[in-house]
């Protein structure tokens, strides 16, 4: 495995069965652009073109999950969260923009950003609200923790 890859670790977990799924997906995707960081300029074009779409949408899937739970919980730290969820879709948006207009980026200067940005994000900003769920999430039978309706106040 090249050390660019980001391996998954229970340190990124937080316990919510949900979240910790589409951050398991994020880190595929990512892991996915790296295998395909061949250094052949029209090849990684073409996949570029490709993934970018799907990586965007899926961190908005995964942004709008949190930021849905967030509010619905009375989460102090929703307002500062969204703002950087919205300034890493704005510097993506930004990036494809450039590279469609033939800026040099290559696939893997690209994935490292998105590899760094992920990290550390989870490690500051989503780390945050874990420890806040955890105190009000449920747990189930089977250990995992859920927000439900009951866990809402
Ligand atoms: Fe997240
Ligand atoms: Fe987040």
């Amino acid at each position: 495995m090249k050390k660019e890859f980001i391996s998954w670790s229970p340190r990124l977990s937080c316990g919510i069965k949900l979240i910790d799924e589409q951050h398991m997906g994020l880190v595929n995707l990512v892991n996915e652009m790296y295998n395909q960081a061949t250094g052949n300029d029209v090849q990684e074009h073409k996949y570029f073109e490709k993934v970018i779409q799907e990586m965007v949408k899926y961190a908005k899937i995964h942004f709008a999950t949190e930021e849905k739970i967030m509010l619905a919980t009375k989460f102090s730290g929703y307002g500062e969260h969204k703002k950087d969820h919205e300034r890493f879709v704005k510097k993506v948006i930004e990036n494809i923009g450039a590279y469609r207009a033939g800026k040099r980026l290559t696939l893997s200067s690209f994935t490292k950003y998105l590899k760094e940005w992920i990290l550390s994000h989870i490690a500051l900003m989503d780390k945050q609200y874990f420890e806040y769920f955890k105190e009000i999430a449920t747990r189930k039978e089977d250990g995992k923790l859920s927000i439900t309706s009951a866990d809402i106040h």
